[in-house]
Parts: structure tokens; sequence; C-alpha cells
């Protein structure tokens, strides 16, 4: 069994973040969102896999996984030139699947659940795909399922105005190399991609059993910076108490909060979980680290109050008031002017979002 982790993607919704990088590698508590992809798929047995990347900054994403050595798995990487669509991407991996069965992973897919028993199931079925479906309270934004009154699968529907189920296609799908076959006599969609509805369908309308499975626990697909604080939550709510860097006394560690090496917290900081802080960051006297809050490494926090954000590394954080459902990139150095009490000063790029 092969992976395929699709890397590329407009990333419209998640801009100016991703002007400067692919979103899959955006931190949710504080690892990669495509890694736990990654690390879904080699905890599963599968170990050779392809990344495709999109057409820019994708240098970024082999200058972070490299050979795939330091993950305990092989990488091969395939550029998509332009974002045509997730059936596109997956057409790119013919090659590098040769006749093997294989596991596409949307690399801003996360489950709480792994995919081991999964393949499992896929590797002693005849199906030609299996699909992981997750029950959702907004099956509009999705592709959907219908079924019939047995339960078999009928039809896939991308983004139904009138749901014919609450049942999500997740961003996992197990394939066999029939579906590339399917791929190449799909045209375009109305917004100009090969859409792996489409393919799925046509598999589907040529006889081809799907296999289907329900997804046990949270699924998060992260579109927008809302999904990704969301998905930042539900993984802090797993997070362990564990600190290993330099705890100084009268500060307030409260709840689980991990805290990374040679990490300085200093006396009279207030740190709620669930919570994650990186290495070799500082968190200076009297500032406040509230719940769902995650902060990268090398990051500086003199002073201010920090909630349900994720920090990247390198941040340089100095203000009088609260940041709270935040999303802040590597690099950014946030103060508050002293002698300007009215209104703020903003240096900000192209295509940002600010809510003051
Ligand atoms: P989407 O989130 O549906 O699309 P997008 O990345 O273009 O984002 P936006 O809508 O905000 O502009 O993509 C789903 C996943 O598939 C995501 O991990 C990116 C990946 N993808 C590719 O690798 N290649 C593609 O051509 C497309 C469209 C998506």
């Amino acid at each position: 069994m092969k992976g395929v982790i699709l890397h590329g993607g407009h990333g419209t919704r998640l801009r100016p973040l991703t002007h400067t990088g692919p979103k899959q590698l955006i931190p949710v508590a504080n690892k990669p969102m495509s890694q736990y992809a990654l690390e879904d798929l080699r905890d599963s047995g599968v170990n050779d896999i392809a990344i495709v990347v999109g057409d820019s900054l994708s240098n970024k994403v082999q200058n972070y996984y490299k050979n795939g050595q330091e993950f305990g798995v092989r990488t091969t990487y395939i550029h998509q030139k332009q974002p045509n669509g997730i059936a596109h991407a997956i057409s790119l991996a013919e090659d590098f699947v040769g006749d093997s069965p294989f596991i596409v992973y949307l690399g801003d897919n996360l489950l709480k659940g792994k995919i081991a028993e999964f393949v499992k199931v896929f590797k002693e079925s005849n199906f030609d795909a299996m699909i992981l479906l997750c029950k959702v309270k907004n099956p509009q934004r999705f592709g959907v399922a219908k079924f019939d009154k047995s339960g078999n699968l009928l039809e896939l529907v991308e983004k139904p105005k009138e749901p014919p189920s609450n049942y999500a296609l997740t961003g996992i799908y197990f394939l066999k190399p029939i579906i590339f076959k399917i791929i190449k006599g799909l045209k375009p969609s109305w917004r100009g991609e090969l859409e792996i509805t489409e393919a799925l369908q046509g598999l589907l309308d040529s006889g081809h059993p799907i296999g289907y499975k329900f997804v046990t626990g949270w699924w998060k697909d992260t579109g927008t910076v809302e999904d990704i604080l969301e998905a930042n939550r539900l993984v802090l709510d797993d997070i362990k108490k564990e600190a290993e860097g330099i705890i100084e006394e009268n500060t307030s560690i409260q709840g689980r909060v991990t805290i990374g090496k040679e990490t300085i917290i200093r006396r009279g900081a207030l740190i709620r979980g669930p919570a994650i802080i990186g290495r070799s960051t500082v968190v200076e006297k009297h500032v406040f680290v509230g719940p769902y809050t995650s902060i990268g490494n090398n990051v500086k926090i003199k002073r201010g109050e920090i909630e349900n954000s994720i920090i990247m590394d390198g941040c340089q954080i100095e203000i009088n008031g609260k940041i709270t459902d935040s999303l802040i990139g590597a690099g950014t150095t946030l103060t508050t002017n002293q002698r300007s009490p009215k209104g703020c000063r903003l240096v900000v790029g192209e295509n940002s979002r600010i809510v003051l």
C-alpha cells in the first residue's frame, strides 16, 4: 500500500498566511497539519509516500520533510504546476503508484480516530475504492453520500443545497489504479477543477464497487482560520501535562500544559491549559496564556494576554491588551505604542484580515 499526501491548492481562504507558505504547513498544536497525515499513514504501515506539492513555495515542504527518514518514511515529491483540482493532483501520482493500491490523504485534513483499522479493511476487501464518511451538521459545505434503503452507496453529491444525508466525504480516499482511467475521462467542473467526487461517481457509474466506513471521533477539514483554530482546540483537548523547560517559582501552570525544552516561564506568569508552548521560548512575568493556545519555538512574550490562538515560531509580543482567536504568522512582532492611546499603527501585507 502506498500513500499520497496532497500539499498543493490555492489556499485563498487563508491569505495572507498562504502568501508565504502552503497552508498544510500551518501548525496545529505546534505540528504542521500535513505531519498528522504523514504520521497517520506511517502508523498504519504505509511508508512509501508521495507528496504532491503546488507550484509556489514547495521548497518549504521539501525542506521540512526532506527524504522522510526523520519521520520514518520515504518521501517522493511530485509537482502540480497549477491547482487544477484534487483529482488532477491524484492523477499526477500514476507512475509513483504503479499497480499498488494507495491512500490519498489531503494534507489539511485531521482525523482523531486514525486510519490503521480502515487500511486493514481495504486491504482485505474487493473494493476498487473506499471512502471515509463523517456525520456533520452542515453537509452543504461538503461532498455528501446518498444511500439506498439497504445502505448501498448510490451517489456522491458535491456541496448539495438539499443534502441527501448528513454524511460528508472526508479527505481520505482508499483507491486502486483504476481511478486513473476514470480521471482521464473527467472534464473540468464549473470551477475549472477535476473533482474527486466526480471521479468516485465515475467509478460507481461504471460498476466498480466503492466501500465506505464511518469515522470514529472528530474529523476536521481546515480551509479557514476558524477551522484551524477549531482543529487546534480539538488536538489540545488531548494534550499531556509535560514540562521540560525552566519554570520559575511563583508561576501558575493550571491544567494540561506541555512546555518544550529550554523554554523559560518567568515568575508571576499564568498559563492555563489546555495549551502548548514550544522550545526555547520565553514567557515573561505577568503574561497570561489562556486555554487553547499554541505557542511555537523561539517566541518571546514580554507582556500581554493570549487566548485561543496560534502564535508561530519566532514571534515577539509585547502588548497592553489581549489577543484572542488569532493566527499569528512566524517571525511577527506585535507591540502596542504607549504614546498613541487612540488608534493603532499597522504595517500589514496584502489580503490580510484584521479584527480590532
Ligand atoms: P481545498 O481546500 O478544497 O482548496 P484550496 O487549497 O485551493 O483552498 P481555497 O479554497 O481556500 O482556495 O483543497 C483541499 C486539499 O487539496 C488541500 O489540502 C489542498 C489540496 N489540493 C491540491 O493539492 N491540489 C489542487 O489542485 C487542489 C484544488 C487542492
